[in-house]
């Protein structure tokens, strides 16, 4: 950590998304409790947090999301009845979700947008750097994603965000970074300094094909830029906005990716993720493979 860089402590999970690419489950339901195999969503994240070093998740919520907080909070009447029925380690499973991390919540009360979600939580964060996790995105990697980019915020001041390369024809449906290598740097090639990002380009628009994926660490000067950000397209504050004038002081860094990326929000990528995360499953993963080799494609 250099001199001058605080610890990063704190993660904002925003969660007040409609869900529309997946309803009609998530009229009612959290896009981010939908399940692959046994968690929803959102407990990857967390998870991730806490693999990564977070003390504390903060919530960006909106109405009909109640599901979500009663999830990380404990469940003393469902315990005993496991432990009275003899299933110690199913109680113990329920007891231990999100357990070592502290946990505030707070609302985004009309969905303006990732940068108005994120600037909701500017209370709570302070005067701290932090990371963001977008909870439909699963993070699959030898190392926890957020911890690779606390790393390099820890270790270079710069905001840090992953990155990975999209094929030409889906670049329309990400963030975009023009980047450049940086120079002298302990990660090579890995790690480049953005100078520039495009929210949703066209394949003859994009500046490059590094998409960005969800997750991001970020310096507190992020609110700053945020609160003066101009509503967009919908009247949404995008959170490129912000991160585009940390680009422009030279404090953004993008970090490519070397895991899988799953982006669960999306009809797609979510059985994608069922399959990847079923056939890897300890107890499932022989009969589910057995099941797909026996499938007639
Ligand atoms: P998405 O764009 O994937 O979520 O935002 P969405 O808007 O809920 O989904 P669609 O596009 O309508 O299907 C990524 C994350 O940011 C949160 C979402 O809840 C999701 O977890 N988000 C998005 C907010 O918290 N507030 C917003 O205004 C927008």
């Amino acid at each position: 950590m250099t001199t001058k860089t605080k610890k990063v402590r704190k993660a904002v999970l925003p969660v007040a998304g409609l869900g529309t690419r997946f309803l009609p489950a998530t009229k009612a339901i959290p896009k981010e409790m939908l399940t692959v195999v046994d968690k929803p969503l959102i407990q990857y994240a967390v998870e991730e947090c806490i693999a990564s070093g977070i003390e504390h998740v903060i919530f960006v919520t909106g109405r009909h999301k109640n599901a979500i907080e009663d999830h990380f909070d404990l469940s003393p009447e469902l315990e005993s009845f496991l432990e009275q029925r003899g299933k110690a380690d199913l109680a113990r499973l329920v007891h231990d979700i999100g357990r070592g991390v502290q946990f505030s919540y707070t609302r985004q009360s009309e969905a303006l947008g990732l940068g108005h979600a994120v600037l909701c939580a500017a209370d709570l964060v302070g005067d701290e750097p932090f990371a963001v996790l977008l909870g439909d995105v699963i993070m699959e990697g030898a190392v926890p994603a957020t911890r690779e980019l606390v790393e390099i915020y820890e270790a270079t001041g710069s905001g840090a965000i992953h990155v990975e390369r999209v094929p030409r024809e889906r670049v329309h449906l990400y963030g975009i970074v023009d980047a450049k290598p940086e120079k002298e740097s302990r990660w090579g090639e890995k790690v480049l300094r953005i100078t520039n990002l495009v929210e949703k380009p066209s394949a003859e628009k994009a500046p490059s094909n590094l998409g960005v994926t969800g997750r991001y660490v970020l310096p507190p000067e992020i609110f700053g830029y945020l609160a003066k950000t101009k509503p967009g397209t919908g009247g949404e504050i995008q959170l490129t906005d912000g991160l585009c004038r940390l680009a422009e002081d030279n404090k953004l860094l993008a970090c490519i990716y070397d895991g899988k990326t799953h982006d669960a929000g999306d009809k797609l990528g979510f059985l994608q993720a069922t399959v990847d995360f079923g056939l890897k499953d300890p107890k499932l993963g022989k009969a589910f493979r057995a099941y797909l080799q026996g499938l007639k494609l």
